[in-house]
C-alpha cells in the first residue's frame, strides 16, 4: 500500500508494537522513513517481529505500559537513542471480558491499567520535550465498545470510553503547543478479535455494512495522516476505521 506522507526525521513511538495493529501501524511509519520505537511487553514476539530492523531506525523495547517506572525509563532510553519522540501512538491493549456481575477486581484494573492508565504514563511522559520543541502528535487507540457498549466488556468499554475524555482534554492541554491529540477507532482482524468466540464473530462481522474487519495494515492511513504536518489542524477527534460500524 502506497501512502504519501513523509516522516523522515522524525521519531514515532508505537506501544503494542509486537503484533496486530500496533505492529501494522509501527511498519507503515518506519516504510515511511521514520525512527521508529517498538514498545511491547511482550519481548518475544518484539524480537520476532523487529530483528530483522536496522539497529539505527528501530529501537525495540520491552515494557509494561501500566508500569510507571518503566515507561519513565524506556522514554528516556527512546530520548537517547534519537533525542526524542515526536509522534507517540498509544495503542496496547487487552481485554479481559466477562459480565459485570461476574468480573473480578483483578481483571477490571488489568483492562483499566493497559488502556487508560498505560496512555497517560507514555502521554506524561513525552509531552514536555514535544512542548519544548512546539511540534507532537498523540494519537490514541480507542474502539466502537468505548461509544456503544458491548455485553462482556464493561471494564474494556469503560476504559475505551475514558481514553475518549483523555483524548479530548489534553488535546485542550496542549492544543497551543503545536501538539494535537486524536484518536483512532479501528476495526481490523487480529489476535484479539480471534480471541472472540466464533458464534459472536459472526455476529459482529455481518454488523459491520462493509462486511469484513479490516487487514491490520489497513489501519496505517488514519494513523500517518493524524501524525502529519497535513494534520496540523485536526485535534481532539476520534476518527472511525471500522467499516462503517459507527454509523
Ligand atoms: N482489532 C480490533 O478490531 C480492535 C477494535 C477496537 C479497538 N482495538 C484496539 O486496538 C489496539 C490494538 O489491538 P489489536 O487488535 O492489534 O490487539 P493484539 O492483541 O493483536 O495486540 C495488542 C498488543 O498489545 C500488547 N500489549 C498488551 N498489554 C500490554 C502492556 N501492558 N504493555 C505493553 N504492551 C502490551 C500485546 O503484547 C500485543 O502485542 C488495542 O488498544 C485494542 O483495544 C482493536
Amino acid at each position: 500500500m502506497s501512502m504519501s506522507f513523509d516522516f523522515s526525521g522524525r521519531t514515532v513511538a508505537v506501544t503494542g508494537a509486537a503484533q496486530g495493529i500496533g505492529l501494522a501501524v509501527a511498519r507503515s511509519f518506519h516504510d515511511a522513513g521514520a525512527r521508529v520505537v517498538a514498545v511491547d511487553r511482550d519481548e518475544d514476539a518484539l524480537t520476532d517481529s523487529w530483528s530483522a530492523a536496522a539497529q539505527d531506525t528501530v529501537l525495540p523495547i520491552g515494557v509494561d505500559v501500566a508500569d510507571e517506572d518503566a515507561v519513565t525509563s524506556a522514554v528516556a532510553q527512546a530520548e537517547a537513542w534519537a533525542g526524542g519522540i515526536d509522534v507517540m501512538v498509544n495503542n496496547a491493549g487487552i481485554t479481559r471480558d466477562v459480565v459485570v456481575w461476574k468480573m473480578t477486581s483483578a481483571q477490571w484494573r488489568a483492562v483499566l491499567d493497559v488502556h487508560l492508565t498505560g496512555t497517560f504514563h507514555f502521554t506524561r511522559a513525552v509531552i514536555p520535550r514535544m512542548r519544548q520543541q512546539g511540534w507532537g502528535r498523540v494519537v490514541n487507540v480507542t474502539s466502537y465498545t468505548g461509544m456503544h457498549g458491548m455485553v462482556g466488556q464493561a471494564n474494556y468499554a469503560a476504559a475505551k470510553a475514558g481514553l475518549i475524555g483523555f483524548t479530548k482534554a489534553t488535546a485542550k492541554e496542549v492544543a497551543r503547543f503545536g501538539i494535537t491529540v486524536n484518536a483512532v477507532s479501528p476495526n481490523a482482524s487480529t489476535a484479539m478479535v480471534a480471541a472472540i468466540p466464533a458464534d459472536k464473530l459472526a455476529a459482529l462481522t455481518e454488523s459491520v455494512p462493509m462486511g469484513r474487519f479490516a487487514e491490520p495494515r489497513e489501519m496505517s492511513a488514519a494513523f500517518q495522516f493524524l501524525a502529519s504536518d497535513e494534520a496540523a489542524y485536526v485535534t481532539g477527534t476520534v476518527l472511525p476505521v471500522d467499516g462503517g460500524v459507527a454509523m
